[in-house]
């Protein structure tokens, strides 16, 4: 089974979890992608959706299903995304396609937020992945610094800029045994919009495509 149809199958896994009549949050990458186009079978069962990218939103509105402001939309019943690595108690790093702060913003919003991955993705611990950070410009080499004196081997995703007109460092090196601390530490460093770490509200479920079927976990 490639990646891919590993990544597909999860994705069509958590529309289980979708609730009739109930606005959703969706996320951004390629097995969120998969998870739109299963979407698009129950437009007429949802509202429609609050998306964490303008690259989430444009798939989302061909697949016929509505796009909502989240400031209109209240409390969402769940939130879909991927990520780029998990752990057994469902911490995860994300941010690998540049929209960590919108991802992290509507799973806050969300009362149960569904993981999306191909086995790939499960580690026992965080930081093989560089660690995303979203960084206000100006503040692109103080923040470097910084993340060095945790640490940390920054360097800058050149030529990217985020939907908030941010930049991103990518953080080398670091091996994360206490995820909702270092999110602490690095979202207090000054001009950090986000940091791509998900400990703090972790994921719920996370469901894992792999060529034995996808397997379910909760946190632990
Ligand atoms: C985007 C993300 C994605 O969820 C993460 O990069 C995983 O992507 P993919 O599903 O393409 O493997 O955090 O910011």
């Amino acid at each position: 089974m490639s990646q891919d149809a590993a990544k597909k199958a999860a994705a069509e896994a958590a529309l289980k979890y979708v609730e009739p009549g109930e606005i959703l949050g969706v996320g951004t990458g390629s097995t969120v992608n998969f998870f739109i186009d299963a979407l698009a079978q129950m437009r007429h069962d949802i509202p429609g959706a609050a998306s964490s990218s303008e690259a989430s939103s444009a798939r989302l509105k061909a697949a016929g299903i509505p796009v909502l402001d989240l400031n209109n939309a209240g409390s969402l019943s769940i939130y879909v995304d991927g990520a780029d690595e998990a752990n057994h108690q469902l911490h995860l790093i994300k941010g690998g396609g540049g929209a960590l702060t919108r991802e992290k913003i509507v799973a806050a919003a969300s009362r149960k937020f569904i993981c999306i991955a191909d086995e790939s993705k499960l580690v026992q611990v965080l930081g093989k992945f560089p660690l995303p950070v979203e960084v206000i410009p100006m503040a692109r080499s103080y923040v470097a610094r910084e993340l060095v004196k945790l640490g940390g081997m920054p360097s800058w995703r050149e030529k990217v800029v985020t939907d908030n007109g941010n930049v991103i460092l990518d953080v080398a090196g670091l091996s994360i045994t206490d995820p909702v601390k270092l999110e602490t530490e690095i979202g207090l460093i000054a001009g950090v919009v986000t940091v791509g770490l998900f400990a703090r509200r972790p994921a719920d479920v996370l469901l894992l495509g792999s060529p034995a079927g996808v397997r379910e976990l909760k946190a632990i």
